[in-house]
Order: structure tokens, then sequence, then C-alpha cells
């Protein structure tokens, strides 16, 4: 008899946990609208505990969006994703007024857990440590600073790319990747590829899937490989700072202006020079080569673009010998490639959201924005939206002439007061590694397009492996 009554109980007991979660969830919903005028937006009113809508957004994070949109709860609807209450908001308009309107409301709404990964010291989240930061990078990153960093990137994307001559086959992504590290290096820390690097570049891919695990610190995780990775860094990065404090040589990178900067009182620790190092390693790192990957992808796809693009960098080599370095004058005489970029940016689908979390109960457009909560400010959606691209599937660089899409209609930086530091950098190193692809190799997909794999950023599954021919 004993069997029966467990397996009641059990079930019994299952029961009652579900609908005391739903009832808190319901509560939630109550208590936060009943102070004012506005309420939740509408979403799915049933969705399993704790997960919630979760495993459907993981899914295919882009369809999810459309079909609560269809479902007609309206382009700011609600969801429960990863154990927590949702908003997401899915036009130009709202995705503005959280990053940039009101953004002195919101503070960033990334899991603690996954940022102090990359930052220890957890300074990235103190607002005067945040505004100093900003200041520091972007007076090293400026256009006219990126003049100085052109003949260093040309010289990182040949030894990228040498290898290319002797293979058959390459992971596009994996390259990428090793490519935007090795410049980020460079522009940080003046470090040149070499066996030290190639180490730091394996540390770098542990940190990174450190992100997509669970983050539970045992000996077997992949969350203690990413921590003890992170470690490595940080003492690489120690050893590199001591050093300059030792010789005094000047090196005319963003160490060197982080480290500089010693307004009183307001000096850089080590240990947060370690952090932002890391910080800024990290932010270009997968954003910039998924990026590429999908350039890539989008000119095999379109051929007539593709002979476009090469006529535009056959024109560029003209007059300059095979060992000449591209200079600022060529990334200038870049436009269509430049499109081609901002194109692939609108369609690649790698601001699926940018989370915040509102610091106070907010009100926008007869919508609650409940403190604490989590608000999804969804930017690939609207770039996909036919209201504000028509056509948007269609991949039409044409869309960036004569001072391309309607202001705050196109955000693949992000907007406001933490908008991405590294787009200019980032453009940059695309063209010019672009430059060198399309000059010297043609390519084709090594296999048939299996889709989409989203995460930690979307990109073509399996990292589009392509066959490679010198041209
Ligand atoms: C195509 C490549 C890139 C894309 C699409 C991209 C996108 C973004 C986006 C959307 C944000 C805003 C995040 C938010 O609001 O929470 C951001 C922030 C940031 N990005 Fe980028 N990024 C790219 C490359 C880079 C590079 C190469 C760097 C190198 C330094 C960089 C440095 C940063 C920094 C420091 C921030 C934080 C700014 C802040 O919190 O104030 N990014 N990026």
């Amino acid at each position: 008899m004993e069997g029966p009554y467990t397996l009641v109980s059990f079930v019994l007991g299952g029961i009652l946990l579900l609908l005391a979660f739903l009832l808190q969830q319901k509560k939630s919903h109550e208590r936060s609208s009943s102070s004012t005028t506005s309420s939740i937006p509408r979403g799915y009113n049933w969705t399993l505990p704790f997960f919630g809508e979760t495993f459907d957004f993981l899914k295919d994070p882009h369809n999810f969006h459309l079909k609560h949109i269809a479902r007609l709860f309206g382009e700011t609807f609600y969801a429960s994703l990863f154990g927590e209450n949702c908003i997401v908001v899915t036009t130009p308009e709202a995705s503005k007024w959280v990053l940039q309107t009101a953004q002195h409301y919101f503070r960033p709404g990334y899991p603690r857990s996954v940022t102090t990964i990359v930052d220890a010291t957890e300074s990235i989240y103190q607002p005067q440590f945040h505004s100093r930061m900003r200041k520091i990078v972007g007076s090293t990153l400026y256009p006219e600073a990126l003049q100085n960093y052109v003949k260093y990137i040309d010289a990182v994307a040949r030894i990228s790319l040498s290898s290319w001559k002797f293979k058959k086959t390459v992971n596009l992504y994996d390259e990428m990747k090793r490519y935007t590290f090795f410049v980020a290096s460079k522009i940080l820390c003046s470090l040149d590829p070499g066996p030290e690097l190639e180490e730091m570049a394996l540390n770098m891919e542990k940190v990174k899937n450190g992100f997509l695990s669970l983050h539970i610190d045992l000996p077997f995780t992949r969350y203690h490989a990413a921590l003890k990775a992170r470690d490595a860094l940080y003492r690489s990065f120690k050893k590199i700072i001591d050093c300059r404090r030792n010789e005094g040589r000047r090196y005319n990178d963003m160490l060197e202006a982080l480290m500089l900067s010693d307004e009183p009182g307001q000096k850089f620790s080590d240990a947060q020079l370690q952090a932002l190092i890391l910080s800024l390693m990290f932010a270009g790192y997968e954003t910039t080569s998924a990026q590429l990957v999908w350039a890539m992808k989008r000119l095999h796809d379109n051929p007539e673009i593709l002979e476009a693009v090469k006529a535009e960098h056959d024109a560029i080599r003209k007059s300059k010998l095979k060992e000449d370095s591209l200079n600022w004058g060529d990334i200038k005489e870049m436009k269509l490639t430049l499109r081609v970029i901002y194109e692939t940016m609108r369609t690649s689908h790698l601001d699926v959201f940018i989370p915040r979390e509102p610091l106070q109960d907010l009100e926008y457009d007869g919508s609650l924005f409940p403190r604490g909560w989590k608000i999804h400010a969804s930017i690939s959606a609207f770039h996909l939206d036919p209201k504000v691209f028509p056509d948007p599937y269609k991949f039409d660089p044409s869309r960036f002439e004569n001072g391309g899409p309607p202001p705050n209609t196109y955000m693949p930086f992000g907007n406001g007061n933490r908008k991405c530091l590294g787009s200019e950098i980032a453009k940059t190193q695309m063209l010019i590694l672009i430059h060198h692809i399309v000059s010297n190799y043609r390519w084709e997909a090594a296999g048939p397009d299996q889709g989409i794999q989203w995460w930690a950023v979307a990109i073509p599954k399996g990292g589009y492996p392509i066959r490679v021919q010198p041209r």
C-alpha cells in the first residue's frame, strides 16, 4: 500500500507547488499594477514553473518574438524567461526609450554571475567607474586615433590568413575568433601573435564557454574551467602591468591610457586594470568574429554583390605593391564593403536582446515596467520588421546609401550611455579582413546551410566551414 500513497502525495505535492508558483506569479502582476494606471503588458498566462518560456526562447529567439507579436500580445509583451519576469520591447521607439531617453532609470540587466566571470571586481556596475572607463577607453578609440592602428591590424590580418594557403578547409568562426583576439591584444596591450598569445587565446575560449554553462563551481565543471582560465589571463595581464611599471617605456596603447589616467584618488587598482582589459577583449571577441562570419556568408550567397566588392578592393590594390599595408585613405575608399557590413549587422540577429533593469517602477506608452524586473530591448526584432525595413530578409546593402535608414531605427551597437565603444574599431577590423580575403581567396561553403546556432551569439550552425582556394 505504501507505493500508491507515496505516488499520490508526490503528485499532490507537485500540484500544490505549481499552484503556489502560479499564485505568486499572478500576485506579482497585481501588486505591481495596482499603484499606477498602466499595466503589465500581455503575455502567456500559463507557463512552466520557473523555466517559463525559456526553452522556447533559447530554441529560436527571433521566432519567439514573432510568435508573441502574432498572438496579438502587442509589440511590447510579457514573458517569463530564465526564472525571471521580463518585458520584451520590439520597436525602435520603445528600445530608444529604454536604452537612451530613460537610461538613467535603468541599470544593465545582465546576470551578475555572467559578468563576474570576466570582471571579478564587479567594478563595471559602479556608475563612477563606468563613466571614467568610458571617457578613457573612448578617447583611445575615436576615429582619428584609429588611424594609427590600421597598419597593425593589417599586419595581424595577413598573419591570421597566412596559413590558409596550406589549407583546403577552414572553420571560419574559429579563424575569425583568433583574428579578433589577436587584434584586441595588439591594440589593448601591444601583444604580438606568438606562442604566448596562442595560449591566451585558448584561455579566452574557455572563459567564453563558461558563459554557456551552469554556474556551478566544482572541479569538473566548465564554469570552474572558465574561472581558472580567467585567472590565468589576469596573471598574464599583471605581468605586463608590473613590467611596464619597471621599464618606464611608452607604448601608446589602451593599457597605457588606463594606467596613466591617475586623476587624484581615482587610480585604477591592478585588479581593476586586469578586469578592464579582459572585459574590453571580451566585448569585441565574439561580436566582431560572428559579424565577420555572417559577412562572408552573405557575400558568398550574393555573387553579384561579391563581384562588386572584389572590384572595390582590386581598385585599392592596383596602386600598391603586394606587401604594402593599407592606410586610412584606403579604408575610406571601402564604401560598398562598409554598406555590406551594415546590412550584415542588420540581418545577423546578433542583438537578440539588450537587457536592462528598472531602478524604480516606470511607465511607457501604457505599459508598466516594474522595478527589479528585466526589460529586454530586442534590436534584431525591429531590424527585421517589414514596417521598419521593407522586405527585411532581402540582403540589400543599398539600404545604407544616401544617409541610410531613418535615425534610431538601426542600432546594432546599442544606444545611449552604454552604446558600444568599439564600433569604429570593429568596423575597421572587419573592413581590413574582408579586404585581404576577397583580394586573395575564393571560397565556398563546405556543407549545406544548416540554419542558425543561436548561443552564445548567433552564427551559422557549425561555425561556417568553408573550402578556400588562392584567387
Ligand atoms: C561588430 C562588433 C560589435 C558589436 C555588434 C557590438 C555591440 C555592442 C552592443 C550592442 C553594446 C551595448 C551593450 C549594452 O547596452 O548593454 C556594446 C557595448 C560595448 N562594446 Fe561593443 N560591439 C562590437 C565590438 C566591440 C569591440 C571590438 C569593442 C572593443 C573595445 C567593443 C567594446 C564595447 C564596450 C567597452 C561596451 C560597453 C560600453 C558601456 O558599458 O558603456 N565592442 N557593444
